[in-house]
């Protein structure tokens, strides 16, 4: 939160000078030119071959754990190890560190490959210190090129009632760039999805929770996915955490289904450029009044976030045009968030991973 404090007041500077001299919700127009990656930095570095390893919670395979199978593989890995996950539970935390790019966790099948855990915020470390949300996760990836298919994760601490503190519990964080998810399920309640830094792609998934439950600062594609609210009272999809008008991070969902329990916020400004975008999505009745949040008020997020919509439909698409800082974009202002290019993904969502 301190870190977020000194954000805010920079960040203010900037919008005071950008909303006199632009509209409001200009937010890409940024006052200064934005520097851009060196040529190069998006370029695909592949893996030199493929090896196959077994995950077997019953013995019959390779490894009885995924994190046994993860401290298999050499640090500075540089072939693809697909590790096939066997169906079965597998109760443990697991992280994959940063020094070990191009795993992939293969499942049998959301239904019956899963792993899970039940860390909370509020929970001690080994340290006597609480956890705090990201280190929750009961998995956790830090490295690049990781691939998941067919397998779903779980944190499976009971759900907050409201007002509780410190019951955040993230099932998945991805911190790394370059991660591709296909057919798989992340479950929890508040704050199930931490997708906190990098170009991610999610196809064909299912994500479930209550409150915030895809959360952080990358800049990720949600493709053909569904978002299923839990919430009792009132619960929220995104929060996006983009701080600076000049990352490029943000959450775009196309041809999404928003469902389940409400009332609920399609979007919450976490940081103050927060950028979110639903396109040709569906939307139940389920969306509270105004559709999105401005997360505190205080600190005038409505006049900085980039809340954009484009051809959503369902019984609850009307909801979400209910607040003036969120609008509908016309077909130039959205094409940068409908397909694979907003995660540069033409460089590296290739047939291996
Ligand atoms: C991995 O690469 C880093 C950076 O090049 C190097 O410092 C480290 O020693 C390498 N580790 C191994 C086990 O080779
Ligand atoms: C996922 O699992 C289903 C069956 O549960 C199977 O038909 C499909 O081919 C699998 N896809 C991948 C990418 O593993
Ligand atoms: C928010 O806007 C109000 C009214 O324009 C202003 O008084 C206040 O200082 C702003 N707060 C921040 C944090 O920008």
């Amino acid at each position: 939160m301190v870190r977020e404090r000194v954000v805010v007041v920079m960040a203010f500077a900037v919008a005071t000078l950008a909303t006199s001299l632009l509209p409001p919700l200009a937010c890409q127009a940024a006052p200064a030119p934005c520097e851009r990656p060196t040529r190069g930095h998006h370029q695909y570095r592949q893996p030199v071959g493929v090896r196959r390893i077994v995950v077997d919670a019953s013995g019959g395979g390779d490894f009885l754990s995924i994190q046994q199978a993860v401290n298999s593989v050499p640090e500075n890995n540089t072939v693809r190890v697909i590790m096939q996950i066997n169906a079965g539970s597998y109760i443990e935390k697991v992280v994959v560190p940063a020094t070990k790019p191009y795993i992939t966790f293969q499942g049998a099948g959301r239904d019956v490959t899963v792993v899970e855990w039940h860390d909370r915020a509020s929970d001690r470390g080994p340290d006597g210190q609480q956890l705090r949300t990201y280190n929750t996760a009961s998995v956790t990836v830090l490295s690049n090129y990781f691939t998941a298919k067919n397998i779903s994760f779980k944190n499976t601490a009971p759900a907050p009632m409201p007002g509780m503190q410190g019951w955040q519990a993230v099932a998945f964080r991805i911190s790394g760039d370059k991660a591709f998810f296909f057919g798989c399920g992340f479950y929890g309640a508040q704050d199930t999805l931490c997708d906190d830094a990098g170009r991610h792609y999610f196809r064909d998934c299912y994500i479930e929770g209550s409150i915030d439950f895809v959360f952080g600062n990358g800049r990720s594609l949600y493709k053909d996915c569904e978002l299923h609210s839990t919430a009792q009272r009132f619960g929220s999809v995104a929060a996006q955490g983009r701080h600076d008008p000049c990352e490029r991070t943000g959450f775009a969902f196309v041809n999404c289904r928003v469902t389940g329990t409400g009332r609920l916020y399609v979007g919450r400004a976490m940081g103050q450029y927060s950028r979110i975008v639903y396109a040709y999505t569906y939307f139940d009745s389920v969306i509270a009044p105004g559709g999105w949040d401005d997360w505190d008020h205080a600190s005038n997020k409505s006049m900085t976030a980039f809340f954009g919509m484009y051809r959503n439909w369902g019984p609850g698409a009307d909801a979400v045009h209910g607040v003036p800082w969120a609008r509908e974009l016309d077909y130039f202002a959205a094409r940068p968030f409908l397909g694979k290019s907003f995660v540069n993904g033409f460089h590296w969502l290739t047939p291996d991973v």
